[in-house]
């Protein structure tokens, strides 16, 4: 630790602004030990990244294995809907009566599930994951590592088509790739990390030998461990168990170590004073500086849903998480209502906070100070409709809205009823500036000029309206479907998908597009980006099928579980 110390603080030649920066981090590094890995950690030693081979079994390909076959491979299994999956019978009167739609695919599917195909991995023989791009125009970086949270949409698709094999494969591959020993320079990575991506490295072609190869946040770049990655593994678990009906996987002693690290990982305990997770800036899906550092709806509410998750899935001596994962549960739900949710009327009461205030009793809890709400909030704001505010920190409320973290307080239940027609009220009302041409914004709006070169460091990726500072990114419509099924609202979803459809095959499925509207491909958007292809069928299938809608979302009040009995409970 002293050597990381030495070479990452050493404050020589900075700027005032670094030198602040530094040591703000160096007091949450103080602070925080306990959340030191979610931090970056600056990487000066140039170690490469190598895993010993002696840590991966080598075997050989399975030759006779024919990769072209995997729907003959893969059996079709009749699945039985679940009915608890909280469809509004709204749409049982929309498009297809409630009943699946039988009609012809049309080319744009026909192209996507093309793609997708061609984006499956093989390990040792078995499709194991989907590669983020297959864009030969390009240089490569990783788009030809499988992401962990880009194969959550491949993973749907891959499902409500009934061809569970490969996400089952996928579980079961990271579960193994988890229990690796993980260090970024000389300091250890806990235990229950999931990695970021992995690819399928052939370490002998001769003797056709296959490894994985698997980073998680030592070779990235900014070097972040992946927040999200458990919590996704647990949200996918959870979403191959609910369309299985088939507890069989989720039940073996792998998944269930698997989940158990994860969570106490997720749950251990620190400095904290809220029950929201602290993280490092660029832990998620917005993997680059962009000012999300410390408590993100992005992570929260994905925290929310896999705790949700979990409660369902384990088994054993797992059950000793139940009542911490409940005491959790309704802590983060208090916290997020309390101090994230905004609408117009809490709009007026910030506005009009007091600060400097002391005790239990005040209001202005992390008093923030008025004059620090940007201007555009004002307008942006309606006077009907809500949303879950960026993040919350001592002094700071980031107003910006987040897209996946609101969809996923809907789909996670984590969002009130009234909440969750709030949040689309706004997404109707704010339509041009949140949907445009291209769906969907990141996040908005954009930070331009000084704001950008101080939170993003001049990234000149992340400029204005493009890529994660206000960029439109077609895997997300998934999302924005899933939620307005959920709702009884299908025509938002439908609206937007009419909109993604013009475009979206003829651009050959572009990671992002640029500009307020989003009517441009995005500067360095990748094509043939998997997750838009998958999120794009998604999309199709949840509106052609609602009933699939349960493979997702989680009802409001499933917490309740029976207790568990312990032997000292009837014997004591
Ligand atoms: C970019 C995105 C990240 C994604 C990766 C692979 O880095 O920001 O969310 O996982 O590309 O597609």
């Amino acid at each position: 630790m002293r050597e990381v110390f030495y070479r990452a603080y050493w404050i020589k030649g900075c700027t005032p602004l670094n030198v602040g920066l530094r040591l703000n981090v160096m007091v949450v590094y103080l602070c925080f030990p306990k959340v030191l890995l979610f931090y970056n950690s600056r990487k000066m030693v140039n170690a490469s990244f190598a895993i010993p081979v002696s840590e991966f079994a080598e075997l050989k390909i399975d030759t006779n294995y024919d990769s072209s076959n995997l729907e003959q491979k893969t059996k079709l299994r009749h699945i039985e809907r679940h009915k608890s999956c909280g469809v509004s019978k709204a749409i049982l009167s929309d498009g297809c009566g409630g009943q699946p739609c039988h009609r012809n695919q049309t080319l744009e599917e026909d192209a996507a599930w093309d793609a997708l195909k061609k984006s499956i991995v093989y390990f040792r023989g078995k499709p194991i994951g989907t590669v983020a791009a297959i864009d030969k125009s390009q240089g490569e970086l990783n788009y030809d590592q499988v992401f962990m949270r880009d194969f959550v949409p491949s993973a749907l698709a891959f499902l409500m088509k009934g061809e569970p094999l490969i996400v089952k494969n996928f579980l079961v591959e990271t579960a193994r790739l988890q229990s690796r020993e993980k260090t970024v320079d000389l300091f250890k990575l806990g235990q229950g990390v999931m990695p970021a991506s992995f690819k399928v490295h052939h370490s002998d072609p001769t003797k056709k030998t296959e490894i994985l190869l698997a980073d998680f946040g030592e070779i990235a770049i900014g070097r972040v461990a992946p927040v999200d990655s458990g919590l996704w593994w647990i949200f996918l678990l959870n979403a191959y168990t609910s369309y299985t009906v088939d507890k069989s996987l989720a039940d073996t002693p792998d998944c269930q170590n698997a989940m158990c690290l994860i969570l106490k990982l997720w749950l251990s305990e620190g400095f904290d004073t809220s029950p929201a997770l602290l993280c490092a800036d660029g832990c998620s899906m917005i993997d680059r500086r962009m000012g999300i550092y410390g408590y993100p709806i992005e992570i929260q509410a994905l925290f929310f849903m896999a705790l949700r998750c979990a409660l369902r899935l384990l088994k054993g001596s797992g059950n000793d998480f139940v009542s911490q994962i409940l005491k959790r549960i309704k802590a983060l739900r208090y916290h997020l209502h309390s101090y994230y949710w905004l609408d117009f009327q809490r709009l007026n009461d910030i506005y009009r906070y007091k600060t400097e205030e002391y005790s239990e009793t005040a209001l202005n809890k992390f008093n923030v100070i008025p004059e620090s709400i940007p201007d555009w909030i004002f307008d942006f704001m309606p006077s009907r409709g809500g949303y879950f505010i960026g993040n919350v920190s001592p002094a700071r409320m980031d107003f910006r809205w987040f897209c996946l973290g609101n969809f996923i307080a809907i789909l996670s239940s984590l969002a009130t009823g009234e909440q969750a027609e709030a949040i689309l009220d706004l997404v109707e009302g704010r339509w041009e500036e949140l949907i445009g041409q291209m769906p969907l914004k990141i996040c908005y709006p954009a930070m331009e000029n000084q704001e950008w070169q101080i939170v993003t460091g001049c990234d000149p990726k992340n400029t204005r309206w493009s890529y994660h500072n206000g960029g439109s990114w077609p895997v997300l419509l998934w999302l924005l479907v899933a939620v307005s099924v959920k709702l009884g609202r299908p025509h938002i979803g439908r609206n937007a998908l009419e909109l993604m459809e013009q475009r979206l095959a003829k651009d050959d499925f572009p990671e992002y597009y640029d500009g307020r509207a989003g009517r441009y491909v995005g500067k360095q958007a990748r094509k043939f980006q998997t997750w838009s292809v998958a999120g794009y069928l998604v999309a199709k299938m949840l509106l052609d099928d609602p009933t699939k809608i349960g493979i997702v979302s989680l009802p409001e009040d499933g917490d309740i579980r029976e207790p568990v009995l312990k032997r000292s409970n009837s014997f004591p």
